[in-house]
């Protein structure tokens, strides 16, 4: 996804937007610019690529000027190419600016504009916004921003520059995140918290059509119609650290590793382990509204969806509530009649997803109760839902989500268990039982990390597969979509999750001599069945690894290789089997030479529909 940068203070900013625009790279990019008043003009240097194909055109062509703004593209209209990227300008040369997101009405607009004489020279919908602006620009960069975005349709975040007004810098968004702060050598803006981190602590969430003006000596905030208002800041206690690689070669390990620490980190904000209950003040419900609850229904996309999964199997099994998961954008576009008593659980690691942010609004709309999941203080979906339960996960810099999965299915399980003791249908008994095997959990995960090799091996084997297939059957079913979303998105290889019961109704024909299928057992209750399911493809040829917990001697008999992780309560499994799914996956990613914290075509957040 798109980043976008910015800096009006003392000192030389191009330093500045580069190292903020590096800390950004996570969210994928194909080009990178920046654009710095020099005392005389706007000067623009910009390169398709990676941005150390920028920093060299830089080290020879150096811009000097203490306010600028700087954009990784992540290409969604236009090819990445050099007269594609950002920063871009109008005919004129009144202004130059940056954007994230995406113009959905920019076909029409341009040729209204061509019909005025403008000349464009790329295809994107961000030189159309360039070109509107410079066309209502009358002298006053505030009225022009204000008439411009009324005639906008879709999600921008934009970092203007004036000609006119060297060293300010107009920021507004709309379905777009952007934050700005005040730091001791200046103002910056950035599309995501770490950007600034190092410059401020004290960063401000810019909201829908809200305009940020910075300049030296501050910034000030507008609304839509460029009436000036107040807006706080949030002080960000989580260090930079947290957000950098460390000794690890990839940041997905380096996460991968963090997850005892980031599940112990997230569950201590709802349990007391040494009391063994539940921080029942920490919950958005009252007993009343527990009682009241008809029907859950759970949002998200991609891997946050796959915890939803997990989600909808707690909340019936421990609360006995009726729920739904459903991918966010299928969602937002359903004809669904909301009944009374309904509660929208909305997944986000980042907060900014949009399609996600767009089914929230809808239910929002329909006056359904939205509890957020999520893992970014101030993002959109924070900011917006009614209740928000937050993981603490600390920073996901790799785009496959690892850190993140495990918090949101930890909430999900104790928003689960708090909502079944306020109903009534789980004893103390059991919530302390079950309390007691989540503290084991982190030791769990550990030994499992800890014997990785064991993992790596395996990968360094199979890497060569064309073909993966992940059967499990209810939890497992649920573990394995994760688990083949993870292994695809950073391998390209080809991998599909189905129901074990399933595969005999057709998807059977696949499978032949060597195909490789890992069959998630972990739920003793099913084992038996599972087993017969594994038989069904080993006898066509299939090569079995069989991941389970404790001794299944009917798994075992069937499997070429098995992974086992600790015995636990078959609800707590899914928390130490995603961590040699990830790790495989992570595994033959690094084996087959792939990109495996910034995969091909993938961007952290989804910020464009
Ligand atoms: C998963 O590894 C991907 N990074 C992707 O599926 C991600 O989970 C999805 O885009 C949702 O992102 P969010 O949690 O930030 O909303």
């Amino acid at each position: 996804m798109c980043g976008i940068v910015g800096f009006t203070g003392v000192g030389n900013a191009t330093p500045i937007l580069i190292e903020g625009l590096e800390t950004l790279a996570y969210r994928g990019y194909d080009s990178a610019g920046i654009a710095v008043w020099d005392g005389e003009n706007i000067v623009m240097r910009k390169e398709k690529g990676q941005l150390q194909n920028l920093k060299d055109i830089l080290a020879s062509e150096p811009i000097g000027g203490s306010c600028g703004i700087g954009h990784t593209r992540w290409a969604t209209h236009g090819e990445p190419s050099y007269i594609n990227s950002h920063p871009h300008g109008d005919d004129k040369k009144q202004l130059v600016l940056v954007h994230n997101g995406i113009i959905e009405n920019y076909v029409k607009l341009k040729s209204m504009l061509i019909d005025k004489g403008c000349n464009f020279v790329s295809d994107t919908d961000t030189e159309v916004v360039a070109q509107l602006i410079g066309d209502l620009y009358k002298g006053d960069p505030l009225a022009a921003i204000t008439a411009g975005i009324r005639l906008l349709e879709g999600s921008f975040a934009l970092a203007i520059l004036f000609r006119d007004d060297p060293d300010r810098i107009y920021c507004v968004c709309k379905d777009s995140p952007m934050v700005v702060g005040y730091g001791r050598d200046g103002a910056h803006i950035a599309s995501d918290i770490p950007a600034m981190l190092s410059y401020t602590r004290d960063v401000t969430f810019m909201g829908d059509k809200q305009i940020a003006v910075l300049s030296p000596e501050g910034i000030a905030f507008y609304d839509e119609f460029g009436t000036p208002i107040d807006k706080g800041s949030t002080h960000i206690d989580w260090d930079l650290d947290a957000a950098k690689k460390g000794s690890y070669e990839h940041y997905m390990m380096k996460e991968i590793c963090e997850e005892p620490v980031a599940f112990r980190k997230t569950a201590e904000q709802y349990v007391s382990f040494k009391y063994r209950k539940l921080k029942t003040d920490c919950f958005p419900w009252s007993e009343e509204d527990a009682q009241s609850i008809k029907r859950i229904r759970i949002i998200g996309c991609g891997t946050a969806y796959h915890a939803g999964l997990l989600g909808k199997k707690y909340f019936s099994t421990l609360a006995k509530i009726p729920v739904e998961a459903e991918i966010a954008s299928e969602f937002r576009y359903s004809d669904y009649t909301f009944e009374p008593g309904e509660m929208l659980f909305v997944i986000s690691q980042s907060g900014e997803t949009a399609d996600t942010i767009a089914a929230m609004r809808m239910a929002k709309q329909a006056g359904v109760k939205t509890v957020a999941v999520c893992n970014v203080i101030g993002s959109t979906i924070a900011r917006e839902a009614d209740d928000v339960l937050f993981t603490y996960a600390g920073p996901e810099i790799a785009v496959a989500a690892t850190k993140s999965y495990l918090t949101q299915v930890t909430v999900l399980f104790l928003a689960a268990l708090s909502l079944a003791e306020v109903r009534g249908t789980v004893t103390e008994e059991r919530i302390a039982s079950l309390i007691t095997e989540l503290a084991s959990i982190p030791a769990g995960m550990e030994k499992l990390i800890d014997s990785r090799e064991e993992i790596q091996y395996f990968a360094s084997r199979e890497f060569v597969a064309q073909h993966v297939f992940f059967i499990g059957r209810g939890i497992d079913c649920a573990l394995a979509m994760e688990a083949a979303l993870k292994l695809k998105e950073i391998s390209y290889i080809h991998s599909e999750a189905y129901a074990a019961g399933e595969l005999k109704h057709g998807t059977i024909a696949l499978i032949e001599d060597g195909t490789l299928v890992i069959a998630l057992a972990t739920q003793g209750s099913l084992a038996a069945k599972t087993a017969s399911n594994i038989e069904e493809v080993r006898v066509r040829g299939a090569k079995v690894l069989g991941l389970t917990n404790g001794e299944m001697p009917d798994v075992d008999a069937h499997c070429a290789n098995v992974w086992r992780i600790d015995k636990t309560n078959e609800l707590l499994a899914p928390f130490l089997a995603i961590i040699p799914l990830q790790l495989f996956a992570y595994y033959m990613a690094v084996q087959k030479g792939c990109s495996v914290d910034k995969p091909r075509n993938l961007a952290k957040s989804v910020t464009v529909e």
